[in-house]
């Protein structure tokens, strides 16, 4: 299950890559935005992390206009590692290297084809574990000092 988040600026992309996603067999569940009224990013970045925390679904996908609020708002959430990317190289390193579980997009950025290119770039690549693992400990003991 992939989960799936927008605000009003990346609801284009959200849905072409809904489609994107059904097409190549992932169940996906929408999170919203549903029209282009302006409403917050942060809310659909908290429902979007919230799933994966819960493990309602495995990964998510969060889109704004840039994927900066996007990314700043998911990353509060202990536990979330998510990865604002905007090229092939970027979205296949942060699953080998990062682990990211939630990928951001920025819906004024990007068209479909080349979001389409970096979303299956990161489902398609694996978590190398590792040295890359050591690291990610060193951002949960972060995420332990400062979140008490
Ligand atoms: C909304 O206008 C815009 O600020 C938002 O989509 C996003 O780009 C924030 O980082």
């Amino acid at each position: 299950m992939i989960v799936i988040g927008s605000d009003h600026g990346g609801l284009n992309l959200k849905t072409a890559l809904n489609s994107y996603l059904t097409r190549r067999g992932y169940e996906v569940t929408d999170a919203g935005t549903n029209s282009d009224a302006s409403v917050d990013y942060p809310d659909f970045g908290q429902k979007v992390a919230e799933a994966v925390i819960a493990g309602q679904a495995e990964l998510g996908i969060l889109i704004c206009g840039t994927g900066i609020g996007m990314s700043i708002a998911a990353n509060k959430i202990p536990g979330i590692r998510a990865a604002l990317v905007t090229d092939v190289f970027m979205a296949r390193m942060a699953r080998e290297h990062n682990n990211a579980n939630i990928l951001v997009l920025g819906g004024r950025v990007l068209d479909e084809q080349k979001a389409c290119d970096l979303v299956g770039a990161w489902l398609d690549a694996s978590f190398e574990g590792g040295r890359h693992q050591n690291r990610l400990d060193k951002i949960t003991s972060l995420e332990q000092k400062y979140n008490n």
